[in-house]
């Protein structure tokens, strides 16, 4: 615990993410808030309907967002996503078009299915909407027997960076 504003701001259609983002906030000390924008993402067509919106990069609003601080006083902002075919979330793309200018210190946790394919490409993708580019990130494949040192290698970055400002 740094003492630091960190904001740690999720999506998740299955729970994966939540329990990442869960630890990572407890483990910081950090805020943590979930993102949501209405749409009915559950089942397969849920599924679906969530994989067309990440191919065709469509967005819908987000539900009112309670955040304690203006996104600007925050230390860093921690986003966590899952991969939705090789992309962020369309949900988190939301976020990102809507706060990513203003935030300048950002990392980024997202989750994944593969074994094999990080995704570190989407770092650069969700890097389109911040101000500045991440401070650092973590690709997790949850329930792994990796994920475990993985978010702590995270953590240890991130505090850091923290450290360091
Ligand atoms: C529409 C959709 C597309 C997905 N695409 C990928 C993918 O391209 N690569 C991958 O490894 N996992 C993919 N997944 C799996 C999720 O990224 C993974 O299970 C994630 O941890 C789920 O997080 P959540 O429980 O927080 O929603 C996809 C899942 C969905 C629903």
């Amino acid at each position: 615990m740094s003492g630091k504003k960190v904001l740690c701001v999720y999506y998740s259609r299955t729970g994966k993410t939540r329990n990442a983002m869960t630890a990572v906030a407890q483990a910081l000390g950090g805020e943590l808030v979930e993102i949501t924008d209405g749409v009915d993402r559950s089942g397969l067509i849920g599924a679906a309907r969530s994989c067309l919106d990440a191919v065709r990069r469509s967005t819908r609003f987000l539900d009112k967002l309670e955040m304690k601080h203006p996104i600007t006083d925050y230390d860093l902002v921690i986003l966590g996503t899952p991969v939705w075919a090789g992309r962020c979330s369309s949900v988190m793309r939301e976020f990102l078009k809507k706060y990513g200018r203003d935030i300048n210190r950002a990392a980024y946790v997202i989750t994944r299915a593969s074994e094999r394919v990080r995704y570190e490409q989407v770092y650069d993708q969700m890097d389109l909407y911040t101000a500045a580019p991440r401070l650092c990130a973590v690709s997790l494949r949850c329930g792994d027997e990796g994920e475990a040192f993985w978010r702590e290698e995270f953590l240890k970055e991130v505090n850091k960076v923290l450290v360091e400002e």
